[in-house]
């Protein structure tokens, strides 16, 4: 081999050899990279699981807030019991009858829960009373949707949740209040509402009258179809069976 020869192989040596220690410093470096990259991933993990933590914590508190309000309200009145946690839960199932998922929306729940809160303002000597209301006391029992919509307009958190909270005494041909809306004018939540406030209205003993069976409940629903009550949602709740009513009533009572 001549002298030219072996200095071009040894140059090739040497070319070879950086290539390698340049492929080794990429090699560590992409290393380095890569363990960087997944100590951002746990980190993120870690945040979202802390993140989901903390939101999972502030609707437990959004809902021990309104379960307090709730029971605030019904502290008052012996007869009704837990008449709003049954509301609910009866409004929760015909929604879901006409295909609205509510559950996973506490803010729909939360209206359902605190639809009376504006009765905190009628006096116990109206609330309670067992003979006929004057026209006065009928004008003051009805302003409760607009005063308890005064009290959680401001609450951002309730959002929809106030929309029952004002509508939940409209009807269907307009006669109801506060504002008289109509038909699909009213929020579907609280056109499903007034159904259930109904039934549990019916079926529970009241200062003025006994506990109707669910049986006798559905016809004065059914015959209220179209009037007072949305002709869909009727329809929906006379296909859903007496056990799951029942089940509820058994369940919160
Ligand atoms: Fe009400």
């Amino acid at each position: 081999m001549s002298g030219a020869e072996t200095s071009s192989l040894d140059d090739l040596r040497g070319e070879v050899e950086r290539l390698r220690g340049a492929l080794a410093a990429r090699e560590a470096q992409a290393a380095e990279k890569e363990d960087q990259l997944q100590r951002y991933a746990a980190d993120l993990r870690e945040t979202f699981k802390e993140e989901r933590a903390r939101a999972q914590q502030l609707r437990d508190s959004y809902f021990a807030t309104v379960r307090a309000l709730t029971n605030a309200v019904e502290a008052r009145d012996a007869y009704t019991g837990k008449h709003a946690e049954r509301v609910a839960a009866y409004a929760l199932e015909i929604g879901s009858a006409i295909g609205q998922q509510w559950a996973g929306h506490p803010e729909i729940e939360f209206g359902f829960l605190l639809h009376d809160i504006g009765k905190v303002a009628v006096p116990d000597s109206i609330l309670h009373k067992p003979e006929p209301l004057t026209p006065h006391e009928r004008d003051l029992i009805q302003q409760h949707p607009v005063t308890g919509w005064e009290i959680v307009r401001q609450v951002d958190f309730l959002g929809a949740a106030r929309d029952v909270v004002r509508h939940h005494h409209e009807r269907w041909d307009g006669d109801g209040y506060p504002d008289g809306l109509k038909g699909e004018d009213i929020p579907l939540s609280a056109r499903v509402f007034a159904v259930a406030d109904t039934l549990d209205a019916l079926t529970t003993t009241r200062p003025y009258r006994a506990a109707s069976p669910i049986s006798e409940a559905r016809k004065l629903i059914q015959e209220a179809r179209g009037t007072q009550f949305d002709p869909t949602v009727v329809d929906a709740f006379a296909n859903m069976p007496d056990e799951l009513f029942e089940g509820i009533r058994a369940e919160i009572s």
